[in-house]
């Protein structure tokens, strides 16, 4: 056999002992609040599916007319002959949601979060002949974590890693550091722990020590802001020192990332985003059910479902209180219960899926050791029942599993 098939038997046996090997579940049935695996019912806590809108009619209809229209695929990567006029429109239609926001804003649309991730750090610490200072939020996604670690590899990057919420510290490192290009960058909504980053804050800073600031907003997107517009329409804010991320797989329920920044950003990672330049565009089919899913979330179906939402979020955060596990507190979709071991979260998990719920344990390293937790998320599609199930299931759960 060869070494690496031997190793690899090794490696995942480790895993298996420390509770850490991941596992894939195929769902039978389209994404929703009400899903099943295998044959089996459960209600499903842990979609990214904010609005509830992975499997509306209207974006069904539009992405199947967007495949009649357009076709199903670029052909190619998007500097080649991938680039379609409908992908222009999309373009043009997310700059225009953080118009208010960045001037002179331009949007460019990948096919994933990951790759605008790592595209746009690895193009902005190219800027200049000096390194960049990266100065990265400590539970950064990663996404993000990566995009620094191929910036690295370029041999372009100084990295400074600050803790969650830490800005005194942040600050310190910025008033000594002489590097002309700096780069502050953040989750906007902290995916694991669903609070927000301190952006205004982050501004301030960026605008006294002359740095960019990088706002990874998958999971503002869609659910913050009247319009649905985000983090920076929600808090106000305007800076052509912003790049702002938005996803498209997660409140938009389709598929898909953007970046807006200032043209001349825009300009630049057209000619040295590599992760943009060597991929092939995703489907104009899609980019078409992109338009009507943004035109559904700013219109007034959004503005419901980001009602019902938080509705959700107070149903939930009204309804259970706990012990001994730590609810950490958060106002998003995002709603983390830290239970501490991989042990307990495993257990706990699997309780939940014999009672009907789908919610994974989330282990490191997508959260520090120790931190293990259940990462619910809650979307406008669940029902008040739902809700008021889960706490109530989960309160006696806390009470009766054994604790490690
Ligand atoms: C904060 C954050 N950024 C980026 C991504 C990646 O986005 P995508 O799933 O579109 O690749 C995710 C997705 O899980 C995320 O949570």
């Amino acid at each position: 056999m060869p070494f690496a098939l031997d190793q690899i038997d090794t490696e995942l046996a480790i895993l298996d002992r420390e509770q850490l090997r991941r596992s894939i579940r195929s769902v039978d049935t389209p994404c929703g609040t009400e899903i099943q695996i295998g044959g089996k019912a459960l209600l499903a806590f842990c979609s990214n599916d904010y609005l509830g809108l992975a499997n509306h009619p209207e974006l069904i209809a539009a992405l199947s007319e967007g495949a009649t229209r357009f076709g199903t695929g670029s052909g190619a990567s998007h500097l080649i002959s991938g680039h379609h006029i409908i992908h222009d429109e999309l373009e043009a239609k997310l700059a225009s949601t953080q118009s208010g926001a960045i001037p002179n804003v331009r949007a460019l649309f990948f096919s994933t979060g990951y790759l605008a991730n790592i595209s746009a750090i690895t193009a902005l610490s190219l800027i200049g002949k000096d390194k960049t200072s990266i100065y990265s939020a400590a539970l950064n996604h990663a996404s993000l974590i990566d995009g620094i670690r191929l910036a690295r590899g370029q041999g372009s990057v100084n990295l400074h890693v600050f803790d969650h919420h830490h800005l005194a510290a942040l600050e310190d490192i910025l008033r000594d550091d002489s590097a002309p290009h700096k780069l502050i960058v953040t989750d906007g909504v902290f995916s694991m722990d669903g609070d927000l980053a301190p952006v205004q804050e982050l501004l301030r800073l960026a605008n006294q020590y002359d740095a960019l600031l990088m706002i990874d907003d998958a999971h503002g997107f869609g659910v913050l802001g009247k319009h649905g517009y985000g983090l920076l329409e929600d808090q106000t804010i305007c800076s052509d020192r912003i790049i702002y991320i938005g996803t498209l797989g997660k409140a938009a329920g389709l598929n898909g990332a953007f970046v807006c920044a200032h043209e001349k950003i825009i300009a630049w990672f057209i000619q040295k985003a590599r992760p943009y330049i060597y991929s092939t565009a995703s489907s104009p089919a899609l980019a078409f059910a992109l338009l009507r899913s943004i035109s559904l979330i700013e219109g007034n179906l959004g503005q419901e479902l980001r009602a019902r939402l938080q509705r959700n979020i107070k149903l939930w955060k009204d309804g259970v209180t706990f012990t001994h596990w730590n609810r950490l507190e958060s106002n998003t979709a995002i709603q983390p219960i830290v239970v501490g071991s991989n042990e307990t979260a495993l257990q706990l998990a699997r309780a939940l899926d014999q009672l009907g719920y789908w919610i994974p344990a989330i282990r490191p390293p997508t959260v520090p050791k120790g931190m293990a937790r259940l990462r619910i998320t809650l979307s406008a599609a669940h029902s008040d029942e739902q809700i008021q199930g889960l706490c109530k299931v989960l309160s006696d759960l806390e009470q009766n599993l054994p604790r490690s």
